[in-house]
């Protein structure tokens, strides 16, 4: 059982015995994409499958955890510094390697480093860019935080071998997933007010045109034979009304990253599947339906 290198909006280590719960207790191979930190994928470490996120440098950042020895990462990681200055070089660094077309091995390795040391040490955890796709996050505040994670990384290399890795919009499931697989989406979510706005993940963000397009692909993937299970807010839930293959569940998730302090705390969330009880693990579930 592997844990997140990252922090990340939508993290859902506080749910992970609710969603795992309402997975099949037998499935093929399992695939996850919106990938995020992967507190699900970490959790589960599946044998193989597949992950996606349209977050490339979070693409990268997995990539080379899977491809490269985890010591040669560790050994980056351990060069940063705390500082402020520091930290604003490091972010134009950041920056300045993602504009680039091309990019060497160790060029790869330097960008994972640094998303792991701005991750760890910018303000809230938070993932932002501006509408030029530059990381702009400001500097956080830690009396000791760790861009090192050691442990995490030699276990995040363990749990990747297997897994295939993709960069491009969540529809690639479609081709890749086959009868008796498990799909789990968790896409960013509709915002519950004005003040907590969760689908600032990435600069092309996520509509309810996408919600609906996601919706019709869950449909097609139970058609198939796939094991579907989603987390949403709630919301969203009306546009499963009428489709009878699923159910909806609503569960209290307390969301960790939020940028108004006032407005952390529990927060409902839903989880809609095709997976029937009977067919459910449960045994992770605090509560039974
Ligand atoms: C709610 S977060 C996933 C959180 C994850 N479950 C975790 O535990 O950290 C949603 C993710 O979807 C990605 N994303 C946004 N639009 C996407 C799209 N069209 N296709 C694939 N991924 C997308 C974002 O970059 C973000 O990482």
């Amino acid at each position: 059982m592997a844990a997140p290198i990252l922090k990340w909006a939508g993290g859902k280590r506080q749910l992970l015995s609710e969603i795992t719960g309402r997975f099949p207790a037998e499935f093929e191979r399992y695939h996850e994409p919106f990938v995020g930190g992967g507190a699900v994928y970490f959790h589960l470490e599946p044998e193989n499958g597949s992950i996606n996120d349209l977050n490339d440098r979070l693409v990268t950042l997995y990539e080379v955890i899977r491809d490269r020895d985890p010591e040669a990462l560790i050994a980056e990681n351990r060069t940063h510094e705390h500082s402020e200055e520091y930290y604003y070089d490091a972010r134009d660094e950041f920056n300045e390697l993602h504009e680039l077309d091309e990019k060497t091995a160790d060029e790869r390795l330097r960008e994972a480093s640094l998303f792991v040391y701005l991750n760890r040490t910018c303000f809230n955890g938070l993932y932002r860019e501006n509408s030029s796709g530059e990381f702009n996050v400001p500097v956080g505040r830690y009396a000791n935080p760790d861009w090192v994670q050691a442990d995490r990384v030699r276990a995040l290399h363990d749990a990747l071998q297997d897994t295939t890795i993709h960069n491009e919009d969540f529809e690639y499931v479609r081709g890749v997933a086959t009868e008796g697989d498990l799909v789990y989406f968790d896409p960013p979510y509709e915002p519950v007010s004005t003040t907590a706005d969760f689908t600032d993940y990435h600069a092309e963000g996520f509509d309810r045109d996408d919600q609906r397009r996601l919706r019709d692909l869950a449909v097609d993937l139970d058609e198939m034979g796939v094991s579907v299970v989603l987390s949403n807010s709630p919301p969203v839930a009306e546009l499963y009304e009428g489709v009878d293959q699923f159910t909806v569940h609503v569960v209290e998730a307390t969301r960790a990253i939020n940028s108004d302090a006032d407005n952390r705390g529990e927060v409902a969330e839903v989880l809609i599947t095709n997976v029937r009880p009977e067919r459910q693990r449960r045994t992770t579930l605090s509560t039974f339906e």
